[in-house]
């Protein structure tokens, strides 16, 4: 590296393994990866190994990591009881074509953990689960419609893939036109506006939710509207659907649902309850699952086939990380090490005077610049700052900062990041550093 290289060079310079793998990667795939979060200019960097909370890559640089397999690793990388519990089940078979032990082992941990989880059934992934449970909803009320908040996500299924990213109201390239206007949205925390809006469709089968707020809280969701959200949707006679594929056993073991005292009818839940392993679930009131028992519920039958539904392999992860969050104590462990690293972040911010703030709940964070400072930080939680400024953000900005730290080794999805029960003081030491060099770089290019 030399003095006045600018962070693009930089990067050419420092990964030419990565280089290269891209190029391949570029006759191979759509902008040469595969999956959105991963794209970066001019290009990307390629992991070979991960241990706790830092990964390796294969130009042989080191990372702390707060991408954390996109939030399916509370408990870090390659946690000894979970590649235990992988390897022993590897070794016994990754698929019988039929039932097993584990599943129910699973299933039960599903149902004694989380609230309102009356009966369980596996699928493979967050957007399978919220797939079937919109379905489930639709056929148990008669009812097409969903409405759902802007920006929130919760996959990227037709009906799902709608109102993610600002300007909220543009259907997705190959969406139906009519699927799209199925989706009613609503702006976040607007209790008013939610009323309204039942009051005046009656063809509504469920309100979903990302409880802690668009995005795993990028858009917070504020103290209070869940219970008014549960009042509302119960008012109407229309069922509530907490999407909680992030923040099931990140909260609080029972999820957000446990950790705000509501009972949503339905859920869906996936990343850590597979333990990093692919997987997901639906879970709820025991009437609305009956839709998928022989009987059917009301002469329908709700028919669900899925080849990797409960697959040994994501049974054995989930269990050992379901054993091991059941507690709360790594839960607690990441939330105390994010509030560190949010006051650190803020500490650093006001020190050097720039309008940025860090935010957050529970184990993650966010770096929102151009909101006058630190100080900001608390009106964006208490929902007093326009949501529609928390998501899309200043897309170059994000991605030079992103460049900098991880060229000083920390990786994080732009200007935010999910951590850990095993991040630890040295490595928020390290990140703190890595900042500190960041910003300098970013100064350099006249971005900040
Ligand atoms: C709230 C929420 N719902 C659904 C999904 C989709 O889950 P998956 O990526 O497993 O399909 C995600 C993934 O990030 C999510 O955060």
């Amino acid at each position: 590296m030399t003095e006045h290289d600018g962070i693009d060079d930089l990067w050419g310079e420092t990964f030419p393994e990565a280089a290269r793998l891209y190029e391949r990667a570029l006759k191979v795939f759509p902008n040469g990866v595969t999956h959105d979060n991963r794209f970066h200019k001019p290009f990307p960097i390629y992991i070979r190994r991960a241990q706790g909370a830092r990964k390796w890559d294969v130009d042989g640089r080191e990372y702390v990591d707060y991408t954390m397999g996109h939030g399916a690793l509370l408990l870090g990388h390659a946690h000894p009881t979970l590649v235990k519990a992988v390897a022993e089940q590897v070794a016994l078979g990754t698929h019988y074509g039929a039932c097993h032990e584990l599943e129910v082992v699973w299933g039960q941990l599903v149902i004694d953990l989380v609230p309102s989880a009356e009966r369980v059934r596996f699928t493979a992934s967050g957007t399978e689960a919220t797939l079937m449970a919109f379905r489930l909803c639709r056929a148990f009320t008669g009812k097409r419609k969903i409405v759902k908040f802007e920006g929130h996500f919760h996959g990227w299924h037709d009906n799902a893939f709608i109102g993610v990213q600002p300007p909220y109201n543009v259907p997705a390239p190959g969406v139906l036109k009519e699927v799209h206007d199925s989706v009613i949205l609503c702006p976040p925390n607007d209790a008013g506006r939610l009323d309204e809006i039942l009051s005046k469709e009656k063809d509504v089968a469920l309100v979903v939710i990302e409880p802690t707020g668009a995005g795993f809280g990028t858009i917070p969701t504020q103290p209070g509207f869940l219970k008014e959200l549960r009042e509302i949707t119960s008012a109407h006679g229309v069922l509530l659907h907490f999407d909680e594929v992030i923040t099931g056993f990140r909260c609080a073991p029972g999820g957000a649902q446990a950790y705000y005292g509501v009972k949503p009818d339905i859920t869906t839940l996936a990343k850590i309850l597979a333990g990093g392993m692919p997987g997901g679930c639906v879970t709820g009131r025991a009437d609305l699952l009956e839709l998928l028992e022989e009987k059917g519920y009301r002469g329908q039958r709700f028919v669900h086939p899925g080849t990797f539904n409960a697959n040994p392999v994501s049974a054995a992860a989930g269990v050992a990380t379901l054993q091991a969050v059941a507690s709360g104590e790594e839960i607690a462990r990441a939330n105390r090490a994010a509030v560190t690293l949010r006051r650190r972040l803020n500490d650093a911010i006001e020190a050097r005077k720039l309008p940025w703030c860090a935010y957050g709940t529970f184990s993650e964070f966010y770096i929102l610049p151009d909101c006058g400072g630190p100080q900001a930080a608390e009106e964006v939680v208490a929902g007093r700052f326009d949501y529609r400024r928390l998501k899309g953000g200043n897309p170059e900005l994000s991605r030079k900062f992103r460049s900098a730290m991880t060229l000083n080794g920390v990786d994080m999805h732009g200007m935010k990041g999910l951590l850990s029960s095993v991040h630890t003081d040295e490595d928020l030491d390290q990140t703190m550093q890595a900042f500190d060099r960041s910003v300098d770089m970013l100064k350099k290019e006249g971005l900040v």
